[in-house]
């Protein structure tokens, strides 16, 4: 509903700055009419223009009215207390004073007829009343228009105050203008039998206000794009905090005044991430070693691709491990230029393992190796990918899929099958993939989606389905589905698990039936009929555990996550920005906290598409979205999909030290600044990005 009424309601406002520049060019040109026919038929168009532009302003207050009733506050605040005043002050003066005027003018030029005007008529008819109401509707509409593609949300009052002082500006203008007009106008004797100026001359004058706009927005153009270049050097422990209500403690970057204030203060020394490594002494019981290089990746359908890969395969190679153990992975860049390193999306490592280039590491030069060491404390379905370049990365191919099985091992009767979907591929499959399972056979389906900026859906035919596990983590007691398919954004994971009836059962990815998994007896088999699906919701599925927050928990902070989007500069180039409080990366706030802290955050996509949060190092318990509370299985998630006009609440427990990523996993977003961390008091990095560096975590 929001979607719909905020598209609505930026259609409308362009229809209202159309409709009102056309009332009021039409408007201005009632003077010229010579005779009183004329002068009558000119009225009656600028009435219809301006019956358009008044419908239109109806529509507008019907828009806001449904997105204030039906959402959140912090969704509709700039509708209603900006837009609407904006749109509505100009339309109480075109019905207060450009109507009755133009009616009248109807009535009378009705009455008369012939030329020269009669005076009182002309008088009325090149009234500034007249012009500047429907002028100044319409540079009220193109501020609107501003305030959308620029949203004022969070308030910062710089924002708001400044295009509303042009705005003011401009009117005040255009009225002297009008006034000064008219007044020479109505002392001009011949005035009444003037002919409109020629196009030419007509069109001079608007191309020099073009001209002077144009001279002003370049420059500000200019400031903009300057002020938005990304510094040289850039600590990731340094930035705007927010304590999300919570005791602030003063936070030194290590170094500089700020350290000195932090050991003034007596707070805990400072604690650089590269210390956080966990207990990893030992030896492995697991060893991996991933090599990144360019190699040329052949899929199913004998299509190759240019890729960036993980021992010269895309995806790269499946690293299986058991909970509890000991692994090391080594990487190796052998020639990927650009830098690389590995992050284990959705494994809770320690921060010193989190594999973030400018955060907690370097990123990884041609002929460098990093050794990662880490305890997998979790079971499931998880994922890695270099997180230096990520959205160049993770495209071109430098990801894997990751699982971690029970301590124990899978049950050896499982079959179990990942099904890692990139670009048009399952795997390394781009045709249909033809697996066996004999009937009877318990199936595991570890669906993961890598692709960028894709909602992707899953859809199986052939079978009832069960929903064992969303990003990495078990659901209780989850129910039998069919007709029911599963959305997965982008870093997103799902388990489906079924029994393997006596016919074939099919997995389609995308809703078609040119790729996916078929599973047969015998690897053969027509594909089944795709059903009519609705999406699957984890708000209510499952039944419910005990998890450690509740509506009742006293959180030690409460943040607030506000996604937008906005048109303006980042790093120098013009773009849409994806916003996190207004703001990009890294203007973005750090959320502060210390560890043992209970930590809810309210997650708000005022914007126009979805962001899939991902929080590094923790998993959300979604308490509720929408407001309506989450009462089926806990549902802990890693990369959360934040839908449009969506409000999720979510708690978190801070135990796990450090200074970690909080993106969005739209990783073009990110790119371009939908980025911010999550910092615990003390901790430090002796990392850096920025421009003069070689680290682009993103
Ligand atoms: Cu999968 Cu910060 O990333
Ligand atoms: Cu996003």
């Amino acid at each position: 509903m929001f979607s719909l009424w905020s598209n609505i309601e930026i259609g409308v406002l362009f229809l209202i700055a159309l409709f009102a520049w056309r009332a009021g060019a039409s408007a201005a040109k009632l003077r010229y009419g010579g005779s009183a026919e004329r002068l009558r038929r000119k009225t009656r168009k600028t009435i219809s223009w301006m019956a358009a532009l008044i419908a239109a302003i109806g529509m507008e207050i019907w828009a806001v009215v449904e997105v204030w009733a039906h959402s959140e506050w912090i969704l509709s605040q700039d509708r209603v207390a900006v837009h609407l005043p904006i749109v509505v002050i100009p339309a109480l003066f075109v019905v207060g004073c450009a109507v009755p005027r133009l009616f009248w003018i109807w009535r009378e030029s009705g009455r008369r007829t012939g030329a020269p005007l009669d005076p009182e008529l002309f008088r009325q008819a090149s009234h500034p009343l007249l012009v500047v109401p429907l002028r100044g509707a319409a540079l009220c509409a193109l501020t609107a228009i501003y305030f959308y593609l620029v949203p004022p949300v969070p308030f910062i009052p710089a924002d708001l105050i400044l295009p509303l002082l042009l705005l003011g500006l401009l009117i005040v203008g255009l009225s002297h203008l009008q006034w000064y007009r008219w007044r020479r106008l109505l002392n001009d004797r011949d005035a009444a039998s003037a002919t409109l100026p020629p196009l030419w001359k007509r069109s001079m004058r608007t191309l020099a206000v073009l001209a002077v706009a144009g001279a002003l927005a370049t420059g500000g153009i200019a400031l903009n794009a300057q002020a938005s270049r990304l510094p040289e050097h850039l600590r990731m422990d340094e930035g705007a905090m927010d304590y999300g209500g919570g005791i602030a403690f003063p936070h030194g970057a290590g170094h500089g005044e700020a350290a000195a204030a932090t050991a003034a203060a007596g707070n805990a020394a400072s604690l650089p991430v590269t210390r956080l490594t966990g207990d990893v002494s030992g030896t492995p019981d697991r060893r991996f070693t991933l090599t990144a290089q360019e190699a040329k990746v052949t899929l199913s359908s004998g299509k190759t691709i240019d890729a960036w890969t993980y021992n010269g395969q895309m995806p790269g190679p499946e690293l299986r491990m058991r909970q509890g153990e000991l692994v090391e992975v080594t990487l190796i860049n052998r020639d990927i230029a650009e830098g690389v390193t590995i992050h284990w999306h959705g494994l809770d490592v320690p921060n010193a393992q989190d594999g973030v280039a400018g955060a907690t590491q370097n990123a990884v030069r041609p002929g460098e190796t990093f050794v990662y060491r880490f305890r997998a404390e979790q079971t499931g379905t998880f994922w890695y990918h270099s997180h230096q370049d990520s959205q160049e990365a993770v495209q071109r191919g430098l990801f894997g899929p990751l699982v971690v099985e029970p301590a124990g091992g899978q049950d050896a009767g499982i079959k179990d099958i990942v099904a890692i979907t990139h670009q048009g591929a399952v795997g390394n499959d781009d045709t249909v993939r033809r697996e066996r399972a004999a009937p009877g056979t318990q199936v595991r389906l570890r669906l993961i989606n890598t692709d960028d900026w894709t909602i992707q859906r899953y859809t199986l035919a052939g079978a009832p389905f069960r929903v064992a596990a969303l990003d990495g983590t078990d659901l209780n007691g989850p129910g039998e589905l069919t007709d029911t398919h599963v959305e997965l954004s982008t870093g997103g994971r799902a388990d489906l698990v079924f029994l393997m009836p006596d016919h074939p059962v099919f997995l389609s990815v995308g809703g078609s039936k040119e790729r996916g998994i078929l599973l047969s007896a015998d690897g053969g088999g027509e594909i089944p009929a795709l059903p009519k699906t609705r999406a699957f919701d984890p708000l209510h599925y499952g039944q419910p555990a005990e998890v450690p927050f509740d509506e009742h928990t006293p959180f030690d902070r409460n943040f607030t996550m506000v996604l937008d989007n906005k048109f303006g500069f980042y790093d120098g180039s013009f773009t849409n920005l994806y916003t996190i409080n207004g703001q990009v990366f890294p203007k973005t706030p750090m959320f502060m906290v210390r560890e043992g802290e209970r930590i809810r955050v309210k997650i708000v996509n005022r914007g126009q598409v979805d962001h899939p949060m991902h929080l590094h190092g923790h998993h959300m318990l979604v308490l509720s979205r929408n407001g309506e509370r989450a009462d089926g299985s806990p549902w802990w998630s890693d990369t959360l999909d934040v839908r449009q006009g969506d409000v999720y609440e979510v708690a978190f427990t801070a135990d796990n030290p450090g200074l970690w990523m909080d993106h969005c996993h739209n990783l073009t977003h990110a790119a371009v600044g939908m980025s911010m961390h999550l910092m615990y008091e003390g901790v430090t990095t002796p990392f850096e990005m920025g421009s003069a560096t070689f680290n682009r975590p993103e």
